[in-house]
């Protein structure tokens, strides 16, 4: 039986040591944090955090084999094993402000590590962290007088929210990254191994050098970040064209060779992931003097704000270049479907464009209006829970979240209570187009022609 440790509790955190604790029934897998509020909602029946299937996977292992304390310094000395997703957002001074990775809490984290343990211990990372930062780890972790040996390992979090608990029970890998060179680093990578090994098969669980790992993260959601701004530079060129971008994503995406994912066009990727490790990215390329693949990267991010941009000003434009009263109704807060997370949400870029127009904005999201709520303190806007409130003398709706629940509304009820005319305009292309034209709205989709007699 193993003590596994996960300290931080937010949305890597959270799941994540849940499913352990749940597939791996004889160890004890403990969860703690800083933010007390935070564990006192994990140990409610209000998690912090919405994500499906979670309720009902923490109902399973809480008080069985998975708790949550703020007892970080007691639950360190207890560890075998220790997982650290605390949070490493994007630094806002010094140098690389505004690219690099604050490791503020990072380091706490080690020393707080260091200054508890009393006896050897397996340190993984699991917070998307800039390549090299093992190294830092490593050298605070064992200072030369230090007695106790830790093993530092990179194990990156593939989850996307909304999906996270899947994508935990299935994963397409886990990747282990660790010291191939001394007994103890392979003994280390081996013991997380077979944490996984409970559910994973064999062949998934790929082990490589910790540089690799933590590169291969940066890596890969720099290219579904890239995939979606090229969709997006494509929608561009449709809206000018007769070219439909469903259809030209759904061809491109039956070439086996590109596939069909990440190529739904949107009014710009958002998340606490895509922006923050491309610019990570950028920092790292500039570190080491790659001037032109620091630009090259920089450029998916400059081409989402792009697309954000684009969007709104093809509000104004279509509504007869001045939003100034008018009432816009946002369906949808969070940055993408199931999920109440709002962290580099389109809609935080929008909000602020359309209060810039002085536009009357209002915000409905079936999740994330409490974040949205704390995104937009200060600002003159108006939350409704229910999208029917929402709408009432509304000039124009504009789709930012996918939520199935926006496809399947009374748009005919909708229409009834709006402004004439009646605008939509659809950032995720999920509502029946052609269905809310023959109503009379007049719909601006994402890269498809749009349906009104205003734009001939
Ligand atoms: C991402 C990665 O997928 C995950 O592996 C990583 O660990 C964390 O970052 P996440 O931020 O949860 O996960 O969201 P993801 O599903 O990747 O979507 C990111 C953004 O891209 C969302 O705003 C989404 O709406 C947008 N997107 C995605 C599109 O606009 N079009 C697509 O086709 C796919
Ligand atoms: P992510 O999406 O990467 O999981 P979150 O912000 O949701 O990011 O979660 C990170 C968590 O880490 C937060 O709940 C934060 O309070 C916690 N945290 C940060 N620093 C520490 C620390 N030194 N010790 C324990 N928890 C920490």
């Amino acid at each position: 039986m193993l003590n596994i440790l996960g300290i931080g509790a937010g949305y890597v955190g959270g799941p994540t040591m849940a499913v352990i604790a749940d597939k791996c029934p004889e160890h004890k897998v403990t969860v703690v944090d800083i933010n007390a509020e935070k564990i006192a909602a994990w140990n409610s029946d209000h998690l912090p955090i919405f994500e499906p299937g979670l309720d009902a996977l923490i109902e399973r292992v809480r008080g069985r084999n998975l708790f949550f304390s703020t007892e970080i310094d007691e639950e360190i000395r207890k560890a075998d094993l220790i997982f650290v997703s605390v949070n490493t957002p994007t630094k806002t001074y010094g140098q690389g402000a505004g690219l690099a990775a604050d490791l503020m809490y990072w380091e706490k984290t080690a020393r707080q590590i260091r200054a508890n343990a009393t006896g050897p211990k397996i340190v993984i990372e699991k917070s998307t962290v800039p390549v090299r930062t093992a190294v830092a780890m490593e050298r605070i972790l064992n200072e030369k007088d230090s007695p106790i040996h830790f093993d530092v390992l990179s194990c990156p979090e593939f989850l996307a929210e909304g999906t996270a608990i899947r994508d935990l029970e299935v994963p397409d890998r886990v990747l282990i990254g660790g010291r191939h060179d001394t007994d103890s680093g392979r003994e280390a990578m081996k013991k997380l191994s077979d944490i996984f090994r409970h559910w994973v098969p064999e062949e998934r669980i790929i082990h490589s050098n910790i540089w690799s790992a933590e590169l291969s993260k940066l890596a890969s959601n720099a290219f579904l970040a890239q995939r979606v701004s090229s969709i997006n530079a494509i929608s561009a060129i449709c809206e000018k064209t007769e070219a439909d971008i469903n259809e030209v994503s759904r061809a491109i995406g039956l070439d086996q060779r590109i596939g069909p994912h990440f190529l739904k066009s949107s009014v710009g990727f958002g998340g606490s992931c895509f922006k923050k490790d491309l610019l990570n990215l950028v920092y790292l390329c500039q570190f080491y003097g790659l001037e032109e693949a620091a630009e090259y990267w920089m450029w998916v991010v400059k081409f989402n704000d792009h697309q954000m941009n684009r969007f709104v000003d093809r509000i104004l434009k279509k509504m007869f270049n001045t939003i100034n009263g008018k009432r816009i109704v946002l369906f949808g807060f969070a940055f993408k479907a199931n999920t109440g997370d709002t962290r580099e949400s389109p809609a935080i870029y929008v909000t602020k464009r359309l209060l810039e127009e002085r536009a009357e904005v209002v915000v409905t999201d079936p999740r994330a209006l409490d974040n949205a709520r704390r995104d937009l303190e200060g600002m003159p806007v108006t939350f409704a829970e229910d999208p029917y409130e929402a709408v009432r003398g509304a000039h124009a709706i504009a789709v930012m979240t996918e939520w199935d629940l926006y496809r399947d509304l009374d748009y005919q009820r909708i229409y009834d209570v709006m402004e004439k005319p009646a605008f939509v305009f659809d950032g995720r292309n999920i509502l029946d187009h052609k269905g809310l034209y023959e109503m009379g709205y007049h719909v601006f989709p994402i890269g498809k022609k749009a349906l009104s007699h205003f734009d001939r």
